[in-house]
């Protein structure tokens, strides 16, 4: 059985004032033990953030990291091995820090519009190299799902990394699948249709591999809320959610936790 996981992307919001609180509304939650919880706050608060969480089952991890593993002359990047210095478990790959609704910043941004991967898939490895497990992001955008290149668009972005990386990548990965159209919108995709793309992902990695197909945690992410979150999570193939606005209310996001726990 896959271990649920619910995760926070805090996005570019937060004051040390505003942190300190959602930490300690975070400390109060009862969260089910059967499932994995993590928080993604912006850079600066992480080191907050794993001092306020301790003791508290709670992974923190970063919303992206360097195309290097080790530190270096690289300005304004952070290194993953640095993650891994401050306590961060996990990193976010493939969305763009501080955006809101793109998957993958003007440099990463390629498969879904016909360009390469190549930023994306070193930030991926990276990542693994120093141990943090990434949390790869794929997603089409409305114009792809109503043309209806959904499977294509996310087996193309998919199909990359495994190419490049090979399949037993995912071993020590999570997958979220955001469709782009979802994300802080309001509109999530019906469970049927978060279902039909979970699927896809997992066939495509057993063509591969079935072991790592059967392991590896797929996510929705996409305007999850406490009031959708039992239905999307019901779904054999999702294994938890990846959420952002309704992250930022400690008792929001305890409420979706324990959905994934059910
Ligand atoms: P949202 O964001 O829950 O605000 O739609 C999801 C995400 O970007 O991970």
């Amino acid at each position: 059985m896959r271990r649920p996981m619910v995760a926070g992307n805090w996005k570019m919001h937060g004051t040390r004032a505003s942190v300190a609180e959602l930490i300690n509304g975070l400390r109060h939650l009862a969260l089910p033990s059967g499932v994995d919880v993590a928080v993604f706050p912006p850079c600066l608060y992480i080191n907050q953030v794993i001092d306020g969480l301790k003791g508290k089952s709670i992974s923190v991890g970063a919303q992206n990291s360097a195309v290097e593993s080790m530190q270096g002359a690289l300005t304004g990047e952070i290194a993953p091995s640095q993650l891994v210095d401050a306590g961060c478990s996990l990193v976010l790959v493939g969305r763009q820090a501080g955006g809101s609704g793109v998957l993958g910043g003007p440099a990463e941004r390629g498969g879904s519009r016909g360009g390469g991967h190549g930023v994306r898939n070193r930030k991926f490895a990276a990542a693994q190299a120093c141990g943090l497990i990434p949390v790869l992001c794929v997603g089409e955008t409305l114009e792809q799902r109503e043309a209806g290149k959904t499977l294509e668009v996310v087996g193309r972005q998919l199909g990359s990394i495994i190419e490049e990386l090979g399949v037993g990548a995912f071993a020590n990965a999570v997958i979220a699948y955001e469709p782009v159209w979802a994300i802080g919108t309001g509109l999530t995709a019906t469970p049927q249709q978060a279902q039909d793309v979970h699927k896809a992902i997992r066939e495509q990695l057993a063509a591969e591999n079935s072991e790592v197909a059967r392991g590896v945690r797929l996510l929705y992410g996409g305007s999850v809320k406490a009031a959708n979150a039992v239905e999307l999570f019901g779904m054999p193939d999702i294994d938890g959610g990846l959420i952002g606005g309704a992250s930022l209310n400690a008792d929001e996001f305890g409420a979706i936790c324990r959905a994934a726990g059910n």
